[in-house]
């Protein structure tokens, strides 16, 4: 019916739902140094070398371009003008102005999730935007 289009949407809830928080598999399934495209979600999962976990926004952050991520030269290349950014997703090549956005990770009982709600923007790479398996005390 044509008045379905007309409904106010409800308001988007303060916790993610299965639509909005993508499992991406077990912690020993990503070798440190990798990078795993996640398309439905339109990000990277990122292993880094000392094993912490980055879900990297695809988006470009000059004009919006989708980045590949290049493993020959272990860097995201923009297609579009040319910005290249290294595995934490910081800019190693300008026109892009700042890093690319990141997803919040949670990882619990060695499984991880990805939250795609909302990309959160950062100028370069920080420590703490790096997700850990907690050790079991
Ligand atoms: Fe990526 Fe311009 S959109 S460099």
């Amino acid at each position: 019916m044509l008045t379905a289009y007309f409904k106010p949407r409800k308001p988007k809830a303060d916790v993610p739902d299965a639509a909005t928080l993508l499992t991406t598999g077990n912690v020993g399934d990503f070798k440190p140094g990798s990078v795993t495209a996640y398309p439905q979600g339109r990000f990277y999962l990122v292993r880094l070398a000392d094993g912490g976990f980055m879900a990297l926004y695809r988006q470009c952050t000059h004009l919006g371009c989708s980045v590949p991520w290049d493993e020959a030269t272990g860097q995201f290349a923009c297609p579009c003008h040319g910005s290249a950014f290294d595995i934490t997703g910081s800019v190693i090549e300008a026109p892009a102005p700042r890093a690319l956005d990141i997803y919040p990770i949670a990882i619990e009982n060695n499984i991880i999730k990805v939250d795609i709600r909302t990309p959160t923007k950062r100028n370069t790479f920080h420590k703490d935007q790096v997700a850990y398996l907690k050790e079991k005390v």
